[in-house]
């Protein structure tokens, strides 16, 4: 059976919004940490032309399989596993990378991980989506993303609600330029990088 994550159902349409004006015809895009793979699948739907690759860690590559097959996108090829933190990007080979929801779930290490290996795998010119709630100068922007740092960190300490500032010079440090940076439902961010 297909895990479905509700959260999805909310924000996909909300995130396939922001991500359209980026998307570019016959682009190919890298998801990194898919989930279940619910993001790709509707974004995929509504862009034929664009090839969308999901991936994630090992554990969640049966559910990301069971939505991949059951859309049957011929954009939308085979998940693949990919551990952010502990493999080398290819060469650069994407026009674009995306990622929801990962950078607090995570630890700062993994974080960065996450964001070197966007860039690494991108082409000059490529543009990195990203969509999560963040802090604003170390303040929390909602009494709800209070509520959900601490249940983050209660299930892992290391993780939790990232300031946006702090990942906007990482990515800088990974030659990756800040374009924009907009409010989205339920105070979430969708932050998007052009790489150099
Ligand atoms: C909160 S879920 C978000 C899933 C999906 N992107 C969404 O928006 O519904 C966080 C995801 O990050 C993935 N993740 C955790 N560590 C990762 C790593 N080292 N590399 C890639 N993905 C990772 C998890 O497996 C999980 O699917």
């Amino acid at each position: 059976m297909k895990p479905v994550a509700e959260a999805c159902l909310r924000n996909q349409q909300p995130i396939a919004d922001a991500l359209a004006p980026w998307l570019q015809a016959a682009g190919q895009w890298l998801e990194l940490g898919s989930g279940t793979g619910q993001h790709g699948v509707y974004i995929a739907e509504r862009h034929p032309s664009v090839r969308w690759q999901l991936s994630d860690v090992a554990d969640t590559l049966e559910g990301m399989r069971a939505w991949q097959q059951e859309a049957g996108l011929a954009n939308l090829p085979e998940p693949i596993v990919l551990d952010a933190a502990d493999a080398v990007p290819p060469a650069p080979v994407y026009d674009g990378v995306f990622t929801a929801n990962t950078l607090h779930f995570v630890g700062w290490e993994i974080a960065q991980a996450i964001i070197t290996y966007a860039s690494g795998s991108l082409k000059s010119g490529g543009t990195f989506a990203v969509y999560g709630p963040f802090n604003d100068n170390g303040s929390y922007t909602s009494d709800g993303n209070i509520s959900l740092d601490k249940w983050l960190k209660s299930r892992d300490a290391s993780s939790g609600i990232k300031d946006e500032q702090a990942i906007v010079d990482r990515a800088a440090n990974c030659g990756l330029m800040l374009m924009s940076a907009t409010d989205m439902p339920a105070n979430n961010r969708f932050i998007v990088f052009q790489k150099n």
